[in-house]
């Protein structure tokens, strides 16, 4: 097979899902994208993108005519060489990942007279790969070819992201697999990591571990500034520039979220945690993580001394700038402490919502947000934050209590706009030091 051309299913048109099919199209690829939501295959078919992510609405549209979207298992297999398995793999009770949807998949999958090859990019636990086979085989789809293609996109910059990885995962049983599915990504410059299957899958979880480590080590880095007298912004910059650390992912704040860290950390302690090995970095990491999201209220108690009748302003809803995702968002956590210590919670966002929040009121702009309000906390570093007449905004408030989960704001600058000022490590620069 060229490679060129092909056509690809993609079951799931979530995030991944979506990026994934816009990306093949992109490349020249026939995209079927099937969901089992009428209502989003219906708004996709109208040209509306469920979802916020820059880029993905011009990159569907601009590859419109090799784009099909369905809720028909069918007619999305129709013609198709690949199955992109792109579903949720959301945890249960106990931590482990819900495999439900990949397994509805698998099992919809047609008799089939031609090969097929089935990718997985959902995120799934190490044997995953292994027990599919098994289930292929057992139905008599041994020709069915089954790979690891696990997805490293970020959101708010998945399009780039897919377009010029860092490298492309294939773990494959056969090689006959890994070469279709590494020919299906030429036009796209990148190292290609061909691995087991079972490599492949734990590539994916140990580098989203990685990550999660390099965070909550310099949160606890920072925690430890804040107690000592030193910045961590500062030693941030100095420790990175050694080569062997590297500078990113060493930015201090209020603890990570989003739809990946969080589930997919629980998911591979449970994995560890099921083979008998319990894997103490990891628990640590998670543990860190939680704490970290709760900082902010022990700041915020020392300095307006009580938060009952308090109105505080919350500047981000998202997880992070750039998505209107909220999933394991520390607003959202902040926002339940706050009221549940007799706060008044009020909330602004550019493009995320307060749904689900019972209790928070969210406005429109920041000014709203901050007039009258005893405290902000800047949750989610929007750039549009940096800009703001943060002198003018103080006059308005009741009293100028600025904490900033993610160090985004010159704490010299906004002593000098008449802020009360705490960040997260600062101690040197907020002249505690
Ligand atoms: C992450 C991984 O980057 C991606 O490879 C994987 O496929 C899915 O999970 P994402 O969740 O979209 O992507 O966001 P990312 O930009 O990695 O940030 C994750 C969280 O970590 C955010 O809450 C962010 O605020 C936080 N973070 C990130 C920090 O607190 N400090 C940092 O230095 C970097």
């Amino acid at each position: 097979m060229s490679g060129e051309h092909t056509r690809i299913a993609v079951f799931g048109a979530g995030y991944v899902g979506l990026v994934t099919g816009a990306c093949f199209a992109e490349l020249g690829h026939s995209v079927s994208v099937r969901d089992i939501i009428p209502e989003r295959i219906e708004r996709l078919r109208r040209g509306k993108v469920p979802i916020y992510e820059p880029g993905l609405d011009d990159l569907l549209a601009r590859n419109a005519e090799r784009l099909v979207y369905t809720t028909d298992v069918a007619e999305a297999i129709d013609g198709a060489h690949f199955v992109f398995v792109a579903v949720g793999t959301p945890p249960t009770y106990s931590g482990d990942a819900d495999l439900s949807a990949v397994w509805t998949v698998i099992d919809e999958l047609p008799e089939l007279d031609r090969r097929l090859t089935v990718v997985m990019k959902s995120t799934v636990p190490v044997g995953t790969g292994a027990k599919v086979r098994h289930r292929l085989d057992a139905r008599g789809l041994r020709h069915v070819g089954y790979v690891s293609n696990p997805e490293f996109t970020a959101e708010g910059t998945a399009v780039s992201d897919f377009m010029e990885p860092d490298r492309i995962v294939i773990g494959s049983f056969e090689d006959v697999d890994g070469d279709a599915v590494a020919a299906l990504h030429s036009g796209i410059d990148a190292p290609i990591v061909r691995a087991d299957v079972a490599s492949a899958e734990m590539i994916k979880l140990a580098a989203n571990a990685a990550l999660m480590t390099r965070i909550s080590f310099i949160n606890e880095i920072a925690n430890v500034c804040e107690a000592t007298g030193a910045d961590v912004v500062k030693v941030a910059e100095g420790v990175g520039h050694d080569r062997r650390i590297g500078k990113s992912f060493l930015r201090a704040g209020i603890g990570f979220g989003g739809s990946c860290f969080p589930k997919d950390s629980l998911a591979l302690k449970q994995l560890a945690a099921n083979s008998g090995y319990h894997f103490q970095v990891l628990n640590a990491v998670i543990e860190v993580n939680d704490l970290q999201k709760r900082r902010v209220i022990g700041k915020l108690v020392e300095l307006l001394d009580t938060l009952r009748d308090k109105r505080v302003a919350l500047l981000g809803l998202a997880f992070k700038p750039g998505t209107d995702d909220t999933r394991e968002a520390p607003a959202f956590v902040l926002a339940g402490r706050l009221l549940a210590e007799g706060a008044e919670v009020v909330a602004w966002d550019p493009v995320a919502s307060a749904d689900g929040l019972t209790g928070v009121t969210q406005v429109p702009s920041v000014a709203e947000a901050v007039r009258d309000a005893d405290a902000v906390v800047l949750v989610t570093e929007w750039p549009e934050l940096a800009e703001l007449d943060w002198r003018a905004l103080a006059q308005t408030m009741r009293t100028a209590v600025l904490v900033d989960g993610r160090n985004m704001l010159d704490p010299e600058e906004m002593r000098a706009a008449g802020f009360r000022y705490d960040a997260i490590g600062r101690a040197a620069a907020n002249g505690q030091g």
